[in-house]
């Protein structure tokens, strides 16, 4: 009996361990491991794609500055883009960098760094397709999975219906094989799109709104947010971030207000 009962103790305190959220780690335990481990998505041009099977992009590559001036080696974790909100909470890894805009929704769940870019949703479509919002009561539109896209098309009166893809790729090729009358994505990544795909007939549209971008990591780890802001800061001072805005966009797409 005494047995029984202190296994069952056991077993509860087991589970309780298995189930309770686990920290975040701390600046001090990243610093002292010499490595911080940082996910993105990797389907997202011109900010984290492939190259073959290289992980680069304007985010990577601003990623990598980013631990280069905390004097630390960076490990990457490609992770769907709808999961990453859970994994984070999960510490999966110690931030996101994938293009995630500031919501009160997300919000709710991690904290967000300084934004590192401004931007906007855009509406594409072929020529003689929808290209504004008063054009997209009773056309289909295709948006990827759990982004601002997804949001905003559902509050565009009158659309018929809103398709959701796990990528933009898919997104994009949705609208190619004209399964969705638009899609609607970031504007940077719509011209890349765009301008590797010069034959599709597809264009860009109105813009949607505007977002501010920012790295995310989990709730109240306060010094890690502290530190990422300090770096990103100071790669925008240098001209590191510049440099990096130029070869991708051949501008500077900081958040200047
Ligand atoms: N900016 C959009 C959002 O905040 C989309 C981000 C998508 N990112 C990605 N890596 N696919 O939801």
């Amino acid at each position: 009996m005494r047995f029984l009962a202190r296994s069952l103790i056991l077993a509860m305190s087991l589970s309780f361990v298995a189930s309770a959220p686990s920290e975040a780690r701390e600046w001090k335990a990243i610093k002292d491991s010499g490595t911080i481990i940082a996910a993105t998505e990797g389907g997202f041009q011109p900010f984290n794609y492939f190259e073959g099977s290289k992980l680069t992009g304007f985010e990577v590559e601003l990623a990598e500055a980013i631990a280069r001036k905390l004097g630390l080696k960076l490990e990457w974790r490609v992770v769907p883009f709808d999961a990453q909100l859970a994994a984070l909470n999960q510490d999966r890894f110690d931030f996101a960098i994938a293009s995630h805009g500031y919501t009160e929704e997300r919000a709710k769940s991690v904290d967000f760094a300084n934004p590192h870019y401004c931007t906007g949703g855009q509406i594409a479509a072929y020529k003689d397709g929808p290209l504004t919002v008063a054009a997209l009561p009773g056309k289909v539109v295709g948006v990827q999975l759990a982004t601002s896209y997804a949001d905003a098309a559902k509050k565009i009166p009158g659309v018929r219906n809103i398709k959701t893809y796990k990528g933009d790729p898919e997104a994009f090729s949705a609208l190619r094989a004209r399964k969705v009358d638009a899609w609607i994505s970031d504007k940077f990544t719509v011209k890349a799109t765009l301008d590797k795909n010069p034959g599709a007939g597809i264009t860009a549209g109105e813009l949607v709104f505007v977002e501010r971008v920012s790295m995310i990591l989990r709730k109240n780890n306060r010094e890690l947010a502290d530190k990422l802001n300090q770096a990103l800061a100071e790669v925008m001072k240098d001209g590191t971030y510049r440099a990096l805005s130029e070869k991708y966009f051949k501008e500077d797409i900081s958040c200047r207000s």
